[in-house]
């Protein structure tokens, strides 16, 4: 039998506490499943590391976790003690990009249960998935601060596109969309007013597109695509996005659904030159660290995207994906629900749930 070598990188504040609900359902999803899981547990990647190494990670932390199937990571980012520059480039922003995770794929979608958002009539019928490019566009730190101190000081802030990493995030989001019912891509762009970059973009979605005539596709402009996401949700199944403009779909998506605390994400090398690393959307949420009310489904939802990705989206990691979106389901169908979704369970009472619903 296979064994799964995982890398668990807990991080800072909630990180800490839904990281335990999450093993806990993934390691018997897999044993469900007859998946062998391996789990290699890091203390470092957060802020504590930080105060104590000066440094996020180790200096061979590529060496440590370069041959792991997998990273499940909680979240990084303690602003109070590490400016959050300084931590992010430092650990999730660094994996992204030197294990070349450059889809991050994020899936939005009502539950039944859970008080949604908006009260439009379909709000109910959600599903859909943001498609983020990971590892380039606006996230940059090439720029600089020009006559620093005086009163002509001058910023800039490169953002970076190339045609290789456009492309292939575009050929991503096309592929996925054809494996979906409707078969419809949204390109988010923002050619009105960024007169370089996106044009580009758009002429490149144009020339990707060309291979996929099977599929209808719209470009819309941020804003408007913003709030089409809080008016028609309903209407969205493939949405795919710049690196910036995909981070903010895709906290706009879940709290439309209800919270952020549901979120998950994989952030994708799909071709397996290096390890992918799924994570819940959500930060280390320091205003409720502590208090035992962080909800874990977005970290054990992200373990379920672990699982069929480690499987190659089929046989048994897929089935134990199921079955934890199924458990989820029931979970919440069953009015077991944190405070963020309006309920009174701690972050262990809903892990607990979502086991016994396994
Ligand atoms: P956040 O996602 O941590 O929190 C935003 C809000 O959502 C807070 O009110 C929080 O309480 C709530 N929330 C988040 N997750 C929740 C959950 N599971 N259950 C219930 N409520 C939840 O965003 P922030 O406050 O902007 O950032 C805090 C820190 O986390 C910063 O250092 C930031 O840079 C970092 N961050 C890290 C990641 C990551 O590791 N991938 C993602 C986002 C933010
Ligand atoms: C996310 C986070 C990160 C991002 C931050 C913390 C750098 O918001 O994973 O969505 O913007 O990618
Ligand atoms: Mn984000």
């Amino acid at each position: 039998m296979t064994t799964y070598n995982i890398a668990v990188i807990t991080g800072d504040g909630i990180g800490k506490e839904v990281m335990p609900e999450g093993l806990k359902v993934v390691q018997a999803a897999a044993e469900k499943f007859g998946l062998s899981l391996n789990f290699h547990h890091f203390d470092w990647g957060g802020c504590d590391y930080y105060l104590e190494h000066n440094r996020m990670m180790p200096e061979n932390w590529k060496d440590i976790v370069g041959d792991m199937d997998a990273i499940y990571f909680g979240a990084v980012g303690w602003p109070d003690t590490v400016p959050d520059h300084i931590s992010l480039w430092g650990s999730i922003l660094t994996f992204r990009r030197e294990f070349d995770q450059y889809i991050n794929m994020r899936p939005v979608r009502t539950f039944e249960g859970v008080k949604c958002a908006l009260s439009t009539p379909k709000a109910n019928e959600i599903d859909f998935i943001v498609v983020r490019e990971n590892t380039e566009g606006e996230y940059s730190s090439i720029g600089g601060i020009m006559y620093e101190g005086t009163d002509r000081e001058v910023v800039l802030q490169q953002s970076v596109f190339s045609r290789h990493g456009t492309d292939r995030v575009l050929k991503y989001a096309f592929e996925t969309a054809m494996r979906r019912e409707a078969k419809d891509l949204t390109v988010a762009t923002k050619s009105n007013g960024m007169a370089i970059s996106m044009p580009w973009w758009d002429s490149r979605a144009e020339a990707v597109a060309q291979d996929y005539p099977e599929i209808s596709w719209t470009k819309q402009h941020i804003d408007i695509l913003s709030a089409r996401f809080v008016m028609n949700p309903e209407r969205f199944d493939v949405v795919v996005a710049s690196n910036l403009f995909g981070d903010i779909l895709s906290d706009l998506g879940p709290a439309c659904t209800g919270t952020i605390g549901l979120a998950p994400s994989a952030n994708l090398n799909p071709e397996r030159k290096f390890p992918s690393l799924f994570e819940p959307v959500h930060g280390s949420a320091p205003d409720i660290y502590g208090k035992n009310i962080a909800n874990p489904i977005g970290m054990i939802w992200s373990g379920a995207l672990m699982l069929s990705f480690l499987t190659q989206d089929s046989g048994a990691g897929a089935s134990a994906h199921d079955a934890i979106v199924t458990a989820i389901e029931k979970t919440l169908k069953g009015a077991t629900l944190t405070p963020d979704l309006g309920g009174e369970a701690s972050t262990q009472t809903m892990g607990d749930a979502i086991l016994a619903n396994l």
